[in-house]
């Protein structure tokens, strides 16, 4: 095999991905393990990752799912008990669940601000600790390891309507950095970083320009696509999955090994404008 290029591949790695079962995190899962690595796909919704991982086997790839709420601190110490027993090992974590709640502040709720908190901010706190604590030497697995937060460039910029979304990617960009300096000080060999999406056509996506319709930005969706594409997206298209999943094999891969506490923009030039 050409050594520049298996830089970049996940042969051996054992690959984690949480909201594993549509839109990026399916994306990623599947590109992880045709870059090589075993990969546990997790999600609430078990029965799309079981169907995703058996495709993946049926392919030669090599893939398990498990249900995992990313909110639960049991859920997270049952993954490592399933991880032990499958491989022994793991490598990558992609903390890629999340919700989108829009609207505009003034009509957001208490409910909903800590409602997001726990699914985007408290579960990349659960998932990273969790990791740390396997992946650190002398540790379960002991090997050190990448591990990649989903923010958004609503955790950079200001967006109509992202207001309580954005807050939970703004601490999901502080806790990536937080956390990378730490574990490299400590000698963890645990690298973290955050990937910063714009605006990709998945169902959170059609939620978020739904919003711009429902908080009166635009009159409907088409024009919402429109104006994000000729006047805010540099490149003049929104993103697809396969541009972050892209990304993410970059973050998981060695080829990323002096790279730790990065946010990386994956957003057609929207933030540089
Ligand atoms: N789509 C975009 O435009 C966009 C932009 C920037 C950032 N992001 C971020 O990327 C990530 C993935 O977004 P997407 O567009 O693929 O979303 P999606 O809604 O298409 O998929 C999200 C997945 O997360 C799962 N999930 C939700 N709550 C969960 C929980 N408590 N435990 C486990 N799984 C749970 C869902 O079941 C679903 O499979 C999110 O963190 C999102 O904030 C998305």
């Amino acid at each position: 095999m050409n050594k520049t290029l298996s830089v970049f591949g996940l042969e051996g790695k054992v690959a984690v991905v949480s909201g594993a079962a549509a839109g990026i995190g399916e994306a990623c899962a599947r590109a992880f393990a045709q870059a090589g690595a075993a990969v546990m796909l997790s999600d609430i919704d078990v029965a799309a990752c079981e169907r995703i991982a058996a495709e993946l086997n049926e392919q030669g790839f090599e893939a398990k799912a498990i249900r995992l709420d990313v909110t639960s601190e049991a859920d997270w110490q049952a993954l490592t008990v399933v991880l032990q027993d499958w491989k022994n090992r793991w490598d990558v974590l992609l903390n890629n669940a999340g919700i989108y709640i829009g609207g505009l502040l003034e009509n957001n709720s208490s409910a909903q601000v800590s409602k997001i908190n726990q699914v985007n901010i408290e579960s990349v706190f659960l998932g990273t600790r969790t990791a740390v604590e396997c992946m650190k030497p002398n540790a379960m697995f002991g090997h050190g390891g990448s591990i990649i937060n989903l923010s958004s460039i609503a955790g950079l910029v200001g967006v109509p309507g992202h207001s309580i979304y954005g807050a939970t990617k703004g601490a999901v960009r502080s806790l990536t950095k937080h956390s990378a300096v730490e574990f490299a000080k400590f000698g963890y060999g645990v690298r973290v970083n955050s990937l910063h999406p714009g605006l990709i056509e998945t169902a959170m996506g059609d939620q978020a320009l739904q919003d711009f319709v429902d908080i009166g930005v635009v009159p409907n969706v088409d024009e919402a696509a429109t104006l994000l594409k000729s006047a805010m997206i540099p490149m003049g298209r929104l993103g697809n999955v396969q541009d972050i999943a892209n990304a993410a094999l970059f973050l998981a891969s060695d080829a990323s090994s002096y790279v730790t506490g990065v946010e990386l923009t994956v957003d057609g030039g929207f933030c540089a404008a």
